[in-house]
């Protein structure tokens, strides 16, 4: 019989400065893959649908609470207002389950590259039966990590921090992550009961595990590898974590059908969406919000984000796509290109030098190289419009706000401050003059300075 799953709440512990970032954002606001720590956390733990999420920040934290916020619109922000530990952090937040019933999840801010499957595992091995359950690894070096503490049938007993560890205990190297799942009423039993009779004067919500067995209830034990339970207390960590990162999303891309030339040299946001037969050149960024269709060529040396890009458009090499910039499909956007917050549409080419900002180019439109939109005077960004089919010749200046109308040319050089018809031409440069011979004339009579001094 499939036995539904209890509902879920989440605690995620994020009070702590994080000193050794040597940073003046909390930690937990640090970026990898593009996305914050507490981001990656909350997303994680947004998959097991929780009917409640409670943040728990520090004093002085807002932005800490904002982000949260972004991620989890109905999370409760409670705030710690004196870091006195783990279990401390934990009964503060209580107040925010009442009347809850389910199981409890505890996540800690900084660990961000827990997956999905991991925590759905740990929340199912929680029933009736065993209602405390704890994610372990085996550490590679367990130094500053908790330790599990089994009995001789290999059942959990306790975690023993490391300031507190005996020699032998030192010695054991399956730790602690910090994630812990429990029966919400066990929760609020066990967590009254926590002293901070320790080395570190804490209060410890890992001696809960060594509470619930002494009430004679049962704690499963999850091992997940240690890559997922990585923490940043470090700016070197946060590196890693990053490359980490990295390697799951290229892995991702690739498996979703995307060739990428050189992997490791392409960097991806954790929200990159990447279509089917997508071809990525060496040296691409991508940051927030990107989405590519299929068949699309990304060429070396692009920076994109917080754009849509339509199958089978070509971009770069060497080109920039700012936040709204929507490429349909078919489009050409060539070297050294920066295109911010304007529809290209299909099959418009934009190849060669051009800045493209708040303006529409119509479908099959050229824009000629060196063309520029001057959608900005100071104060007021303005909109340029160009139509279908339009060609815009080379150097031109397109002065916003203004219209090109379908199937209109503009004279290369030009500089279009008013609106041109359909199919009409516009030319806006000094008359070109012709002077016969002049140059041979001008030659001829410098060499004769010259010659004479
Ligand atoms: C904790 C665990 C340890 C585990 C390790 C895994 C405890 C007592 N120890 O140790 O068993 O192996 O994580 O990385 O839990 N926090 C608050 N308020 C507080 C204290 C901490 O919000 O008063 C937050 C921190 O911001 C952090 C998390 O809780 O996100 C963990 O705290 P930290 O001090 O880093 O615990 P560790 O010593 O690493
Ligand atoms: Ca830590």
């Amino acid at each position: 019989m499939v036995q539904a799953m209890n509902s879920i709440a989440i605690i995620v512990l994020a009070a702590g400065k994080g000193t050794r970032m040597r940073s003046a954002a909390p930690k937990v606001l640090h970026r990898a893959a593009g996305r914050s720590l507490l981001g990656h956390v909350l997303t994680a733990a947004a998959a097991l649908s929780p009917v409640r999420a409670i943040v728990v920040n520090g004093p002085g934290q807002a932005d800490v609470a904002d982000e949260a916020l972004a991620h989890f619109p109905a999370a409760s922000i409670v705030t710690q207002k004196e870091r006195l530990g783990t279990g401390h952090a934990v009964s503060i937040a209580l107040p925010a389950l009442k009347k809850f019933s389910g199981t409890v999840m505890v996540l800690y801010g900084d660990t961000p590259l827990l997956s999905v499957e991991t925590l759905q595992g740990l929340a199912a091995q929680v029933n009736a039966k065993t209602p405390f359950a704890v994610l372990g690894f085996e550490a590679a070096n367990p130094t500053g990590y908790g330790r599990l503490l089994r009995n001789a049938a290999g059942s959990l007993t306790g975690i023993r921090e490391e300031l507190d560890a005996s020699k032998k205990e030192k010695a054991i190297r399956l730790c602690n992550s910090g994630v812990i799942a429990l029966d919400a009423g066990l929760l609020a039993k066990l967590l009254p009961l926590v002293g901070n009779k320790n080395a570190k004067g804490e209060y410890y919500l890992t001696d809960l595990v060594a509470l619930a067995v002494k009430a004679k209830k049962r704690v499963a034990l999850s091992v997940c590898p240690e890559a997922e339970v990585l923490g940043v207390n470090t700016r070197a960590q946060l590196a890693e974590v990053e490359a980490h990162f990295q390697q799951r999303l290229r892995a991702r891309a690739m498996e979703g059908g995307a060739t990428l030339v050189a992997p490791e040299t392409v960097y991806f946001c954790a929200d990159t969406v990447v279509g089917c037969d997508v071809v990525i050149e060496p040296d691409v960024v991508f940051g927030p919000k990107v989405v590519i269709g299929d068949n699309v060529q990304i060429r070396a040396f692009s920076h994109i984000e917080g754009a849509k890009i339509a199958a089978g458009a070509t971009i770069g090499p060497f080109a920039r796509l700012r936040p709204g910039a929507d490429i349909a499909a078919d489009a050409h956007i060539g070297n050294f290109v920066e295109i911010k917050k304007s529809r290209v549409e299909k099959g418009a080419k934009v190849n060669h030098l051009s800045y493209i900002g708040d303006a529409r180019v119509g479908a099959k439109a050229n824009i000629g190289a060196g063309t520029i939109t001057c959608n900005y005077d100071g104060f007021a960004k303005h909109v340029t419009d160009i139509g279908a089919g339009a060609f815009i010749g080379s150097n031109s200046s397109l002065v916003a706000p203004v219209r090109i109308g379908d199937g209109a040319y503009v004279g290369s050089g030009s500089v279009i401050t008013k609106d041109v018809p359909d199919n009409a031409l516009a030319l806006e440069r000094g008359t070109q003059t012709i002077r016969e011979g002049w140059a041979a004339r001008f030659r001829a009579l410098r060499q004769a300075v010259k010659a004479k001094i």
